[in-house]
């Protein structure tokens, strides 16, 4: 069993070598390590778990300040799973951006009831993406 994770809500001291535990999990075409830091700077928020040095759960939020913001990526890795882990990092970034009228996040149906969990509700809508440049898990998926 890990030891105990420590979460922040800082990019401070994040690099390459703490995100190479295997995030984006089954994408076609991941993010390299530089991206995967710098999407995380350029976040308004985020939320990271952490095994000693080593990143085990990111969770990122972008937001207006005013009324919005979307929840455009979590994963927590597979041996950390099922712990509470995910929750905590949704639940630091809700801690984060305040009181907002929208927080919203676009997932499959298999994770909808981890959201309903914290107070999300189902709802439609419509995404516009660009699988020649990247590719997540399909061409039907987030
Ligand atoms: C979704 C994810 C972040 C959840 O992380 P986690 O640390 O396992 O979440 P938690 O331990 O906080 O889960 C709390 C509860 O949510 C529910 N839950 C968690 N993962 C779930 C999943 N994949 N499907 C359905 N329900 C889930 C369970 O009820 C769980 O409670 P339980 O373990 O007592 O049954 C993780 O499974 C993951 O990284 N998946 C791959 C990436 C992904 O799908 N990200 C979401 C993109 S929108």
């Amino acid at each position: 069993m890990a030891a105990a994770l420590t979460f922040t809500t800082s990019v401070d001291g994040i690099d390459q070598a703490s995100l190479a535990g295997g995030f984006f999990d089954g994408w076609g075409s991941p993010p390299s390590l530089d991206e995967h830091v710098a999407l995380l700077r350029g976040s308004s928020h985020v939320a990271l778990a952490l095994d000693d040095d080593r990143v085990v759960g990111f969770a990122n939020a972008l937001s207006d300040g005013i009324l919005s913001a979307y929840i455009p990526l979590l994963e927590v890795l597979p041996p950390y799973r099922r712990q509470g882990t995910g929750s905590k990092l949704v639940r630091m970034l809700l801690d984060q951006v305040g009181e907002l009228y929208m927080v919203d996040v676009m997932c499959n149906d298999d994770v909808l009831p981890f959201y309903e969990a914290l107070g999300f509700q189902r709802a439609g809508g419509a995404v516009r993406r660009d699988y020649r440049r990247r590719s997540a898990h399909s061409a039907s998926d987030a």
